[in-house]
């Protein structure tokens, strides 16, 4: 696929790898991805279990053409955005194991930290906070945003129907940011949402337990919207991101703006 001329301010990634794109919401965000257009990689510890996810997604959809191959995690880390898509568990030692393919490169972590006791789901608390922040720490050269934590697997696999959803996206780089930005921006009916900075990882993972229990509650699988925004929102205006300012940091009456 010949890249796209970007808007100014954006960037259009050409190929997207998915580590752990075997698992549910991998191969889901897989579907989506290639539909749209994206050359996609499902990656894997095993290139053997990532062919077996390819061939079942392309069973599945026949008429949609998608753009999808299968690799190991080494393969799938060696495109242009890679996304993180493993058990919280297994997302720092997954991209550290690839790290010299990562340096550079936007990053999405789409990792919770969760665990589920009798009934309740509950946050679990990572070192640095969240998962998205512990892999920027592993993994210092690439430029974490996370990104598509509350979109429910099963409706985010199903191409014949969008999902009608808000993602929240944090980074410390304002290009991760946008890169998100573009790929949800890119799904029917989604609406990516600038959250700020990598902090805010904390914050949106742990909430996923909610909407977990939520599903559980009301026998469902929801999804997040937000009111009160302005219409065509897409929280892409240029705002520089900590990571990339040297300045001093803003008083808390320029903050609060
Ligand atoms: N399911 C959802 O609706 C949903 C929605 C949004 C976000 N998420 C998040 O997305 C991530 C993936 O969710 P999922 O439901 O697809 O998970 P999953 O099925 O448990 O795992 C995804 C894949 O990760 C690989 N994997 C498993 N354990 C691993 C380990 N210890 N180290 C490295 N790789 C490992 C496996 O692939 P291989 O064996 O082929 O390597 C597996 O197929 C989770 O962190 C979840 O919180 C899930």
């Amino acid at each position: 696929m010949e890249a796209v001329p970007d808007p100014p301010g954006r960037v259009r990634p050409v190929k997207i790898g998915i580590l752990g794109g075997t698992g549910p919401a991998g191969s889901a965000l897989a579907a989506r991805l290639a539909d749209a257009g994206y050359p996609v990689v499902v990656g894997s510890r095993s290139k053997y279990r990532a062919m077996e996810k390819v061939d079942e997604l392309l069973e599945q959809w026949p008429d949609r053409n998608l753009p999808i191959e299968a690799g190991d995690n080494a393969t799938a880390a060696d495109a242009d955005v890679v996304v993180i898509a493993t058990p919280w568990d297994g997302a720092t030692q997954t991209a550290a194991s690839v790290s010299e393919h990562l340096n550079g490169k936007v990053v999405i972590s789409m990792a919770n930290a969760l665990t589920r006791i009798g009934k309740e789901f509950q946050p679990l608390v990572p070192p640095r906070g969240s998962v998205a922040a512990s892999v920027q720490a592993v993994v210092p050269g690439c430029k974490v945003a996370a990104a598509f934590h509350h979109v429910p697997a099963k409706e985010l696999g199903d191409l014949d129907h969008p999902i009608e959803s808000d993602v929240l996206i944090c980074s410390d780089h304002e290009e991760a940011t946008a890169v998100a930005a573009e790929l949800v921006d890119a799904i029917p009916n989604m609406r990516p949402l600038d959250a700020g900075e990598l902090s805010q990882s904390t914050p949106i993972e742990s909430f996923t337990s909610v909407l977990l229990q939520l599903n559980v509650r009301y026998k469902t699988r929801v999804a997040v919207k937000f009111t009160g925004l302005p219409d065509g929102v897409a929280g892409l205006e240029k705002k520089p991101k900590r990571a990339e300012v040297a300045a001093d940091p803003p008083t808390p009456a320029a903050a609060a703006e």
